[in-house]
């Protein structure tokens, strides 16, 4: 098997990771060996009583803006050469699944998680490789952001969903949204499951599928008709 992926994160919310981290895909991804987790407390790197990880704007502006040094020296405490740096902010690059693919075939991904207010300068400059957003709405802090792009991109490692084929066929890898799905029973508060479905014709139902597809991403998501 090849060498399991390798995920820090650099967090003043250790407690919120680890429980994330430590249920359902994400945990038995970890157990099965595809992925390796850190957790790294950024108050762990402190020098003073306080263990104090912000202070105020020089130029002054409301707020409080994350330190440069606790955050360079927990990132260099697990950073490896080609290790990807990501910044959690709403100004960084938008995320979607080409990012969570290309980030699964990394060997080491450190998360760096500031308060919204942001983080100094520096920081963007000299310390991180990518800033990354998770959409056009602000957090309190970036650790629920590196949550969900972790959760991403985990479940594509080789292995870590039961089949494979689930990976390919879902919404956004085709560039399509998925098409409805049903299960049993055939017949729910008078709402049948589509004929179709029910006639073992393979050719029919990829066929119906992929409509269902197209008509839903017209009518949802237009805008992904239009990207290559
Ligand atoms: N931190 C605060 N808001 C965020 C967002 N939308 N994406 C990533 N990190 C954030």
């Amino acid at each position: 098997m090849c060498d399991p992926l390798s995920i820090d994160v650099v967090t003043i919310f250790p407690e919120i990771l680890n429980g994330f981290l430590g249920e359902s895909m994400l945990k038995k991804a970890a157990r099965m060996g595809a992925v390796r987790y850190g957790v790294v407390n950024l108050r762990d790197f402190t020098k003073d009583t306080h263990r104090t990880t912000d202070d105020r704007p020089y130029g002054g502006g409301p707020g409080m803006i994350m330190k440069p040094e606790p955050l360079f020296d927990a990132v260099k405490s697990v950073q490896q050469p080609g290790s990807r740096v990501l910044l959690m902010t709403p100004q960084g690059r938008r995320f979607e699944q080409t990012i969570a693919a290309e980030l699964a075939a990394e060997q080491h991904l450190v998360f760096v998680c500031g308060n919204y207010e942001g983080v100094d300068e520096r920081v963007r400059e000299f310390l991180v490789t990518d800033e990354l957003s998770i959409g056009d709405y602000v957090l309190t802090n970036g650790v629920l952001a590196a949550a969900v792009i972790i959760d991403a991109v985990v479940r594509l490692l080789p292995g870590v969903l039961g089949c494979a084929a689930s990976v390919v066929d879902e919404s956004f890898v085709s560039g399509r949204i998925e098409y409805p799905q049903y299960t049993r029973p055939v017949e729910y508060n008078g709402a049948r499951v589509p004929e179709v479905l029910l006639s073992g014709d393979h050719e029919a139902i990829a066929r119906w599928r992929k409509e269902q597809s197209e008509k839903r991403t017209r009518e949802r998501r237009p805008d992904l008709l239009d990207r290559k």
